[in-house]
């Protein structure tokens, strides 16, 4: 009954919630249970219906009632035949089938890689090959060929498109139903390094946490770091909060509940769960490749209190090249001319493209730098209406079970 938490709200400022939630929430509720039973009894009408003991009428009942059961589009089919998720599994052409590993929950590794980034990208593949993980490339400079000759090469899977973002690979091919399988998505740039960061302890440690969006720490002394909240520290495991004046005169403190202080991950590296990613998927905009902005409302998908289902891992961490990659470029913040207060704490993604649609394509870097605040403007702008025009938007509505993996 996940519609009725938005009445539990306590905060009084939005007591208007509860009036304008209640009516749809009885009407809802009440729907529910009216479609409910009637879906139970169209499973005996269905029994009946196939030895052609009920009428015309009893049939239109049944056939009313499916459309409310089904996922769409699947009106048409029996019940038992429809199949709702899919996975990455490859299977051989003839003999036994692949099965799931059903022991220990399968997780996934989706990384952008150049051919130029090879050595690097090699060694997080095996890292990750020999944890059981499933692999996906995701070529944006269309040199699959040139991956042949590494040993792992034949059992990831490689999709490739030219010129194209981590976010535009991920909107479109890591839908929530497709990777449903999978407990963890890395989503990853191919320009990190991996030697102090164990795949199995990560996961043992974001389990333990109850990290529902995560990240390795960045190891500051080797890396490009935009949020010091992402850099390591040595002295704890995870930490979801930093005590200390960051950029732009903003002082973070035990007390904040904002990101970038708490409650947030940078691009380059994040862990989601399988219900975290279901909600950042559909937040990612379909045309907004660069997906800036994105981050500081990964808060939203973190199946409750973002101050603790989002945290950095610091005992397991990674060195952060920021090293020219699609597109040629580089992280570079001392260059960066922000408009507003959000773009100027937001991080520069590695995995970047020259803007294509430029009549006179000047610096790649620097067209890619202007589409990008471009369409940090148009989400934020396109956040705003949306929240202006859902009135019953609760962000913290969450029903515990969706938490679970
Ligand atoms: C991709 O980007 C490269 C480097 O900017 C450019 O030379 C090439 O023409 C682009 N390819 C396509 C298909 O857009
Ligand atoms: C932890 O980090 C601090 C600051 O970066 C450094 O001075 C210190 O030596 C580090 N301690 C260990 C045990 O690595
Ligand atoms: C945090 O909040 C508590 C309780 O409101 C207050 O006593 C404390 O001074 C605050 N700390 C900071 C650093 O603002
Ligand atoms: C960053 O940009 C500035 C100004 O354009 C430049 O002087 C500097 O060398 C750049 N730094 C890096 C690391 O690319």
């Amino acid at each position: 009954m996940m519609m009725s938490t938005s009445i539990y709200h306590k905060d009084p400022t939005r007591r208007w919630f509860f009036s304008c939630c209640f009516l749809s929430t009885i009407a809802m509720l009440s729907a529910v249970f009216f479609f409910g039973s009637q879906c139970v009894l169209s499973d005996y009408k269905e029994k009946f219906l196939a030895w052609g003991l009920v009428d015309a009428m009893q049939y239109t009942i049944s056939k009313n009632c499916e459309t409310h059961c089904r996922p769409d589009g699947t009106e048409a089919l029996p019940k038992g035949i429809v199949s709702k998720t899919s996975d990455l599994l490859m299977q051989p052409l003839w003999g036994p089938r692949n099965k799931k590993n059903s022991k220990s929950s399968t997780n996934l590794l989706a990384i952008a890689v150049g051919i130029k980034q090879k050595e690097s990208v090699n060694k997080i593949v095996k890292k990750f090959l020999s944890s059981d993980f499933v692999v996906m490339l995701f070529h944006y400079d269309g040199r699959v060929n040139e991956w042949r000759d590494l040993e792992w090469s034949g059992r990831a899977i490689h999709v490739s498109a030219m010129n194209q973002t981590k976010w535009w690979y991920a909107k479109r091919f890591l839908h929530p139903d497709i990777v449903s399988e999978y407990a963890f998505l890395f989503l990853w740039d191919e320009d990190l390094g991996i030697e102090n960061f164990n795949v199995g302890r990560y996961l043992s440690i974001i389990r333990k946490e109850g990290l529902e969006i995560s990240q390795p720490a960045l190891d500051p002394e080797n890396s490009e770091v935009h949020h010091d909240l992402t850099a390591r520290d040595n002295r704890t495991e995870v930490h979801r909060k930093i005590n200390k004046l960051i950029g732009g005169g903003r002082r973070c403190d035990q007390n904040s509940t904002d990101p970038p202080c708490t409650g947030f991950v940078e691009m380059m590296a994040p862990v989601f769960s399988r219900a975290s990613w279901r909600c950042v998927w559909h937040m990612i905009q379909n045309d907004l490749v660069h997906a800036w902005g994105l981050d500081f409302q990964l808060g939203y998908c973190a199946q409750g209190d973002r101050t603790k289902n989002i945290g950095i891992v610091d005992s397991e961490y990674i060195v952060h090249y920021g090293l020219p990659t699609l597109g040629g470029l580089a992280p570079n913040k001392t260059n960066a001319e922000a408009p507003d207060q959000a773009a100027k704490t937001i991080s520069l993604p590695s995995s970047e493209q020259p803007a294509s649609t430029s009549s006179s394509p000047s610096d790649p870097r620097t067209e890619v730098r202007k589409l990008s605040f471009v369409e940090l403007e148009i989400f934020k702008n396109r956040w705003k209406k949306a929240v202006r025009e859902d009135n019953c938007w609760d962000p913290y509505q969450k029903t515990p079970q969706q938490s679970k993996n």
